[in-house]
């Protein structure tokens, strides 16, 4: 396998975070939930950060956003400094213009980041409107240009759709397109692909680094998956209960991981080998599901519109004991067979 193999020790440097603490509010004697962080990323540079459930990565980003739970969270000492502002000390004011302009964030979980009143295409489209000199026409088109880049399909009906009306993968697009619209100095990104199948966001990583060529983007991007890191990490940070046990090039943490933690993470890997087949408990079925069609919206006695189909001619039998996969695209109606 190939690497990324790119020195950035002389690319100017974006973010540099120094001892970073961050404890529950008003607990200061209760152990803290980020232990001494240390972490530098370069223009153009992409930096993974990975580690076990609960190790502090989504803290990590939310504090370097500006955007930690005021009433559950506080920053208890350290230093973030985005090219040349410290965050821990900037005011909300000052937060809301970075963000957006200088620093995008794409969110673990999509819900929290969309307004769930508005359309979804109007979401995007105000980004612009707030922070560029486009007219309205131009914001409209360039909407639209964005959400076909993140291959969100029959772009018009989603544009006009409400955030509880898509599928997991395609809020996350939703969102992907927000954060990447302006060309972000620093693209934080938690767990972004994580609702999509394999070929979409092979996509999105393909856009990411476009962004990156283009503009000299600085990414920090958390994920599970060693293969994602394999493919687009130049730098990988290993977090553990707080602390980061270790940070090396790409190359280096693959092939000389210093750290067991990182051996273990590594070893973990799932490779492709099906298990022997199991044979079902009894021979019965569990549930049978024969011919299944479901149809939103549309309907209605005096509307024309069809709706979206979103299954059709679905069947399947389990057995006791047995494990059924459904597999395919975001958005061709997994979710919805199993609701
Ligand atoms: N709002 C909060 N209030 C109190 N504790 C919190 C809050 N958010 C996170 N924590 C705690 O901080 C620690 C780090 O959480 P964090 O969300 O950063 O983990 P993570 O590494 O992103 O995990 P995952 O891989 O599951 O997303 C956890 O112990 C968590 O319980
Ligand atoms: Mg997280």
């Amino acid at each position: 396998m190939e690497f990324k193999s790119k020195d950035f020790t002389d690319a100017k440097r974006v973010l540099k975070i120094r001892g970073l603490t961050v404890g529950l509010a008003g607990r200061p004697k209760a152990d803290p939930v980020l232990r001494g962080i240390d972490l530098d990323i370069r223009a153009g540079e992409t930096h993974c950060l990975v580690g076990e459930s609960g190790s502090g990565k989504s803290v990590t980003s939310l504090t370097a956003m500006g955007l930690l739970p005021k009433d559950a969270l506080e920053i208890q000492g350290g230093s973030i400094d985005l090219e040349g502002i410290e965050i821990t000390q900037a005011k909300p004011a000052q937060m809301r213009a970075l963000r957006a302009r200088r620093i995008a964030m794409i969110f673990q979980e999509p819900m929290t980041a969309l307004n769930p009143v508005l359309r979804v295409g109007e979401q995007i489209e105000e980004v612009l409107n707030m922070h560029s000199d486009l007219s309205r026409a131009e914001a409209k088109a360039r909407t639209i240009d964005m959400m076909e880049q993140v291959h969100l399909p029959d772009v018009e009906r989603i544009y006009a759709a409400f955030p509880h009306q898509l599928s997991g993968g395609q809020r996350q697009r939703i969102m992907i397109a927000m954060a990447l619209i302006l060309d972000p100095d620093l693209l934080i990104a938690d767990e972004p692909t994580t609702a999509l199948d394999v070929t979409t966001q092979l996509q999105i990583l393909k856009l990411i680094s476009e962004m990156q060529e283009r503009h000299g983007t600085a990414v920090l991007f958390i994920t599970h998956d060693m293969g994602v890191v394999a493919e687009i990490a130049d730098t990988v940070s290993v977090m553990q209960k707080g602390r980061i046990v270790e940070s090396a090039p790409i190359r280096q943490l693959l092939t000389a991981p210093k750290e067991d933690y990182t051996r273990k993470l590594l070893q973990a890997v799932p490779n492709l080998d099906p298990r022997a087949p199991r044979a079902p408990a009894e021979a019965r079925d569990v549930i049978t599901v024969d011919g299944l069609e479901m149809t939103y919206g549309g309907g209605g006695f005096f509307r024309a519109s069809q709706g979206v189909r979103a299954a059709q001619d679905v069947n399947f039998t389990i057995q006791p004991g047995r494990t059924l996969g459904i597999v395919g695209e975001s958005g061709s109606g997994k979710s919805t067979v199993a609701r």
